[in-house]
C-alpha cells in the first residue's frame, strides 16, 4: 500500500532567510496562496518573533490562506510561543513550531547550557505551547550531529510533553544518505511511542544532499519532508520540494509513497518564487531549470521527435510547462491576448489586463512573436508591480568599443518628464547611473542577473537586480527584447519598490525637464 508523505513548504521562513529575499505581506501571502493550490500540506508561513511585520504577515495568512496547516516557528520560550501563537490562532488549522538544539554543539557553545537543562527546557516549552494550541511540532536542531541516547531521549519526552511531529533536521546539511537513513531507521527501533507522531526531516544542502538524504529518510519511515520551492533557504539552500515530489511520482514503484501535491502548478510555483524573491534559477536545475526539458545534441533532438520517452523521463505538462505551439503579434488584438491569457491559465483584473495589454502590443512592435513564454513574463512582472513613482519613458544609449559608454534616460513622474544623461563603466551601468541621478536616491548594484526567456536572438531578456538603497536591499525585474532597456527597467522596479517602502524620493534632478 502506498504511504502519505506530507509536504511542509518552509519557503516563508527557512527559504526567506536567504538575503535580500525578505518579503512584504502581499508577497507572502500571494506566494502562500500558490502554495495552496500546489496542494502542500503545511505551509511555515514565517518566524513571527523576529519582526512585527513577519507576525503580521503570519497572521494574514493564517486569516486568509485555506487548506493547508500554518505553521510559525518559535523558539523553545515562552515569548516566541505566545508570539507564534497570536500569529496562527485564526488559522482553520494552526500549527506552532517549536525548536532548541540538541547537539553537544549548539547545547554548549550557542546555549551555553547541559542536556538536562535543554531537555527540561524543551519539555516545558513544548507544554506550554500545547497548553495553547493542539498541533505541535518539536525541532531537535542539530538533529543529525546529536548524540544518539540523548535524541532518543529528548524526543520521547517532547512526544509525552504533547508534540504531535517531530522533526530531525540536518541542520548543516552534513549528513550522508545512507547514514542519514540508517539515524531515521534506528530512531523507528529505539523510541516506540514516534508511532503515535509523525516523524519528520529537514536537510540542508551544503553538500549537496538534500533531496537524496530527505528521501533516504522517507525509505526508512520518515512520515513528512521539509523542503522549499527551488530548494531555496539557507546558505546552500534546503531540500527542493519539486525534486522530492517528481522523484516520487516518477519512481514510486520504489518508494511506496505518493504526495498529495498538484504537479501541474510546481512549474508557476517555481516561477513565482524566483520572481517575487528575485532569486534566479539555474537553467540546469533539475524539474524546473528552463533547460531542463530542452535538448540540444542533434542525436537527442533526433530521438525526442522520434518518440519523446527515448530522453524524457517526465512530461513538461505534468509540472504545468505549457506547449509553445500558439504564437500571438503585434496585429494580434485584445480578444486573441485575453484568450491565450487565459489557455495559459491567467485571469486578469481589467486594469491589470490593460498594462499587459499595453506591455504586449510594446514588446511585440519589436519582437515579431510572443510565444507562451514571454506572456508569462510580461505577465508576471505586471502583476507584481509596485507603485510607479517613476515610469519608464525612453533611454538612448551611444556605445561602443571605442568610446565611453553614454546614457540618456527620461522618466515620468506625476505627469512630467525627467531626463538626465550619464556615463558609466558599460551602457548597463551608464543607463543605472543615469535613472540614479533623475530619482536622487544612491544605490549600490548587489546583484544582477540576465537571461533570455526564448531561444533566438529576437528573445525577450529578462533581467534581475538586488540594489542596496538606504538601509535595505530591494530587488527588481524587468523584461525586453533590449537587454539594456529589460535592465533599466528592473532597476526602476528596484527604485519603486524604495520609494512604496517609504523610501525618500532624494533630490529632484536638476538636469532637464520636458514638460
Ligand atoms: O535547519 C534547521 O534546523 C531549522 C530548524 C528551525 C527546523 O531550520
Ligand atoms: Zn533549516
Amino acid at each position: 500500500m502506498s504511504k502519505k508523505i506530507h509536504i511542509f513548504d518552509t519557503t516563508l521562513r527557512d527559504g526567506e532567510q536567504v538575503p535580500g529575499a525578505k518579503l512584504n505581506k502581499r508577497q507572502k501571502i500571494e506566494i502562500a496562496q500558490q502554495l495552496a493550490n500546489l496542494r502542500v500540506d503545511v505551509i511555515e508561513a514565517g518566524f513571527p518573533c523576529s519582526s512585527p511585520g513577519d507576525l503580521d504577515a503570519v497572521r494574514e495568512i493564517s486569516r486568509q490562506v485555506e487548506g493547508p496547516v500554518i505553521a510559525a516557528l518559535a523558539r523553545a520560550v515562552k515569548e516566541d510561543i505566545d508570539i507564534a501563537w497570536q500569529a496562527v490562532r485564526e488559522a482553520k488549522r494552526p500549527r506552532i513550531h517549536v525548536f532548541l538544539g540538541s547537539s553537544d554543539i549548539h547545547i554548549q557553545k550557542k546555549l551555553r547550557s547541559d542536556r538536562d537543562k535543554a531537555l527540561e527546557m524543551a519539555v516545558g516549552a513544548v507544554k506550554y505551547a500545547k497548553s495553547l494550541c493542539d498541533e505541535i511540532e518539536f525541532s531537535t536542531e542539530d538533529g543529525s550531529r546529536t548524540d544518539f541516547e540523548f535524541l532518543c531521549r529528548i524526543i520521547d519526552e517532547t512526544i509525552k510533553a504533547g508534540a504531535c511531529v517531530i522533526n530531525v533536521p540536518d541542520t548543516v546539511g552534513y549528513a550522508l544518505p545512507e547514514e542519514f537513513g540508517s539515524l531515521i531507521a534506528k530512531l523507528r527501533q529505539s523510541v516506540p511511542s514516534l508511532d503515535r507522531v509523525l516523524l519528520s526531516v529537514h536537510c540542508h544542502n551544503d553538500l549537496g544532499l538534500a533531496v537524496a538524504n530527505s528521501m533516504a529518510a522517507i525509505r526508512n519511515g520518515a512520515d513528512q519532508v521539509e523542503c522549499t520551492i527551488n530548494g531555496i533557504g539557507e546558505r546552500a539552500g534546503n531540500a527542493s520540494l519539486e525534486e522530492i515530489v517528481m522523484v516520487l511520482k516518477t519512481r514510486s514503484e520504489n518508494y511506496q509513497a505518493q504526495t498529495s501535491i498538484d504537479t501541474r502548478e510546481i512549474y508557476r510555483t517555481s516561477r513565482m518564487v524566483s520572481r517575487i524573491m528575485n532569486i534566479p534559477v539555474q537553467p540546469n536545475k533539475a524539474i524546473v531549470g528552463s533547460n531542463a526539458f530542452s535538448h540540444s545534441s542533434g542525436i537527442h533532438q533526433d530521438g525526442v521527435l522520434k518518440d519523446r520517452t527515448t530522453y524524457e523521463i517526465m512530461k513538461p505538462e505534468e509540472l504545468g510547462i505549457k506547449q509553445q505551439t500558439i504564437v500571438l503579434t503585434a496585429r494580434s488584438g485584445r480578444a486573441a491576448l485575453r484568450h491565450r491569457l487565459q489557455e495559459l491559465g491567467f485571469t486578469l483584473e481589467a486594469q491589470i489586463f490593460e498594462r499587459v495589454y499595453n506591455r504586449f502590443i510594446d514588446v511585440a512592435d519589436r519582437k515579431k512573436e510572443i510565444n507562451a513564454l514571454d506572456l508569462q513574463s510580461i505577465v508576471e512582472i505586471e502583476v507584481s508591480k509596485v507603485p510607479e513613482t517613476y515610469k519608464m519613458h525612453s533611454i538612448q544609449i551611444m556605445s561602443g568599443n571605442k568610446m565611453v559608454p553614454l546614457a540618456s534616460v527620461t522618466l515620468e513622474r506625476d505627469g512630467q518628464l525627467y531626463t538626465d544623461a550619464a556615463t558609466g563603466n558599460g551602457p548597463v551601468d551608464a543607463v543605472f547611473k543615469g535613472i540614479e541621478r533623475i530619482t536622487g536616491v544612491p544605490g549600490k548594484l548587489r546583484d544582477y542577473d540576465l537571461k533570455a526567456v526564448t531561444m533566438g536572438t529576437d528573445a525577450l531578456g529578462e533581467a534581475m537586480v538586488r540594489v542596496e538603497m538606504g538601509d535595505d536591499i530591494y530587488s527588481g525585474i524587468g523584461s525586453s527584447p533590449d537587454v539594456i532597456e529589460a535592465s533599466a527597467r528592473a532597476y526602476l522596479n528596484a527604485c519603486n519598490r524604495y520609494f512604496a517602502n517609504g523610501g525618500a524620493t532624494g533630490i529632484q534632478n536638476p538636469g532637464d525637464i520636458n514638460c
